[in-house]
């Protein structure tokens, strides 16, 4: 597993990456750069990234691997079970990330319940660092109450331009936490935005490219999803990207809080 704290700040999404074309995809982002991978007990990728990993060569702590326990197995009777059972689909003694995947009403299981769990699974070595996903704030005040403090590395939620959620961005520099954007190119739909498209032009690459550049520059980290070798390398090469204050101002006037995931066992989101 990575050694250090930090999470890098680019990772491949691998939802929907099964089987041997996952492990190709997965594959093909590793040659390309790709050190960070986003799996989940519910997305059947845990057994993909693995092989991927294997197959790579690289060694164990040159790659970052999170993942994330379902909602349906919040219990204490699954909680460890189903974390020892994903560290042995993946192939790996330890992730370097666990997340609560989702929150769930507190007479299905006390949020206490699975913070305390999560914090165990620490201790016991089978996670590196803890954090949570779909958390609101009234939740993420209530975890870093129950936790030591900074314990959360991350909460990963929807984040896009379309959806920038200032509220919770600006709650989540106040208390030192870094927030993860999942679904950062809303399923590519953000390649089409006028806006990104015309400083993609002005910069020489694509609009899903400046769309992580923005997102990361805000400090958030991205876990955008890819099947094709052009595009994983085109969302690679935003690492390199260097928006200008005028750029970033454009890209903040796009948020409209347009939220694309929002199952009905959704908390009551801030933005
Ligand atoms: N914690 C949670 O509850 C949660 C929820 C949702 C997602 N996630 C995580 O976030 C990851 C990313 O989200 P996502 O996979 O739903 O959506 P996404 O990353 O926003 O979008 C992926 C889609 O965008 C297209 N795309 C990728 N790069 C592109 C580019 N440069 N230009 C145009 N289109 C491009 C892809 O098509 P091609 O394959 O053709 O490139 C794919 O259809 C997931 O894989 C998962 O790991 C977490």
């Amino acid at each position: 597993m990575a050694s250090s704290t930090l999470i890098p700040p680019l990772g491949l999404g691998t939802y929907g990456r099964t089987g041997p074309q996952g492990v190709d995809a997965i594959s093909t982002a590793l040659e390309i750069g790709y050190r960070h991978l986003d799996t989940a007990q519910s997305y059947d990728t845990e057994a993909t990234v693995g092989e991927a990993v294997r197959r790579s060569g690289l060694g164990r702590d040159a790659v970052f691997i999170t993942t994330k326990v379902a909602d349906t197995n919040l219990a204490p009777a699954d909680f460890m079970a189903s974390v020892r059972k994903s560290l042995d689909t993946i192939g790996v003694d330890q992730v370097d990330l666990l997340l609560i995947h989702w929150p769930v009403p507190q007479e299905v299981v006390p949020l206490e319940s699975y913070m305390e769990a999560l914090g165990q699974a620490r201790e016991a070595g089978y996670a590196r660092l803890i954090g949570v996903s779909n958390f609101t704030i009234a939740l993420l005040e209530r975890a870093q109450a129950l936790l030591d403090a900074q314990a959360l590395a991350t909460n990963q939620v929807e984040i896009h331009p379309w959806l920038q959620v200032p509220k919770l961005r600006d709650f989540a520099r106040g208390s030192g936490l870094q927030l993860t954007a999942y679904q950062p190119l809303v399923k590519g739909q953000v390649a089409t935005d006028p806006v990104l498209m015309r400083i993609a032009e002005e910069l020489g690459t694509g609009p899903a490219a400046v769309a992580l550049a923005f997102l990361m520059a805000e400090g958030h980290i991205v876990i955008p999803a890819s099947a094709s070798r052009t595009n994983l390398q085109n969302n690679w090469d935003a690492t390199t990207i260097i928006l200008t204050p005028e750029h970033m101002d454009q890209i903040r006037r796009l948020d409209r809080g347009y939220r694309h995931i929002n199952p009905a066992k959704s908390p009551r989101w801030d933005d």
